[in-house]
């Protein structure tokens, strides 16, 4: 798959490197940054030009601003928000991100995911905790989360399709509510019994 990913931080170096069995390019406003994920690199719209996914991996405040620049090259592409607008406290600073992001990009097919986690999840070869693959739920249309599906299985994590991008705000302040969960030292994940029960 042609992968572009904009943004040269964290969770692209780390999800970026995952995928390294694709074609990546990056676009990011530090070339330097960019060139240490991979060889090719290109501006907003050159990348998203290349691509049939792009990855936004920018802080929530600039990431519409990043996809006005990419502007129309994002026509027909599938584009995956991580994006997480928390502020201190664990709070949600905006609370429909992902809807943002596809009022900015109204050509693009948006999936949110991968927001759940930290970057050092990411990283992990492959993300599985007591034997158990990461989840990872995907909000958006079907056919682009079906194509984000098999970059989740490439990680070695379980997609989840969790419904259309409508449900996307669920998961961003989800995500808000573990984070000052683990923040205060609780186990999230013990707060929910397995399916069984
Ligand atoms: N870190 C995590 O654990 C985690 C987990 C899940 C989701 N997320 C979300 O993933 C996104 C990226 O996080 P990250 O940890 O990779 O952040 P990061 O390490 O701080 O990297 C952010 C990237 O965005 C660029 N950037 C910052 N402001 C920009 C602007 N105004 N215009 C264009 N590019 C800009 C930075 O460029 P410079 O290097 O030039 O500053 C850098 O390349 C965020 O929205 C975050 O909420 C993070």
């Amino acid at each position: 798959m042609r992968i572009g990913i904009f943004g040269a931080g964290g969770m692209a170096e780390a999800l970026g490197g995952r995928w390294s069995g694709h074609e990546v390019m990056v676009a990011a406003r530090d070339r330097a940054k960019a060139e240490k994920i991979s060889a090719r690199v290109g501006t907003w719209e050159e990348t998203a030009r290349a691509s049939d996914v792009i990855l936004l991996a920018v802080p929530a405040p600039s990431a519409t601003e990043v996809v006005a620049a990419a502007g129309e090259s994002l026509a027909g592409k599938i584009l995956i928000d991580c994006t997480n607008a928390v502020g201190p406290g664990a709070v949600l600073t905006i609370p429909d991100q992902a809807e943002r992001i596809a009022a900015a990009a109204p050509d693009a097919h948006v999936v949110k995911a991968f927001n759940l986690c930290h970057v050092d999840v990411w990283r992990m070869t492959p993300p599985v905790f007591g034997g158990r693959p990461l989840a990872v739920p995907l909000c958006g249309p079907p056919e682009a989360v079906e194509v984000v599906s098999s970059l989740v299985r490439d990680l070695g994590c379980t997609p989840l399709n969790a419904g259309g991008l409508d449900r996307a705000r669920l998961m961003e302040a989800t995500m808000a509510f573990m984070v000052g969960l683990w923040f205060d030292g609780h186990d999230a994940q013990a707060c929910f019994p397995p399916l069984p029960a």
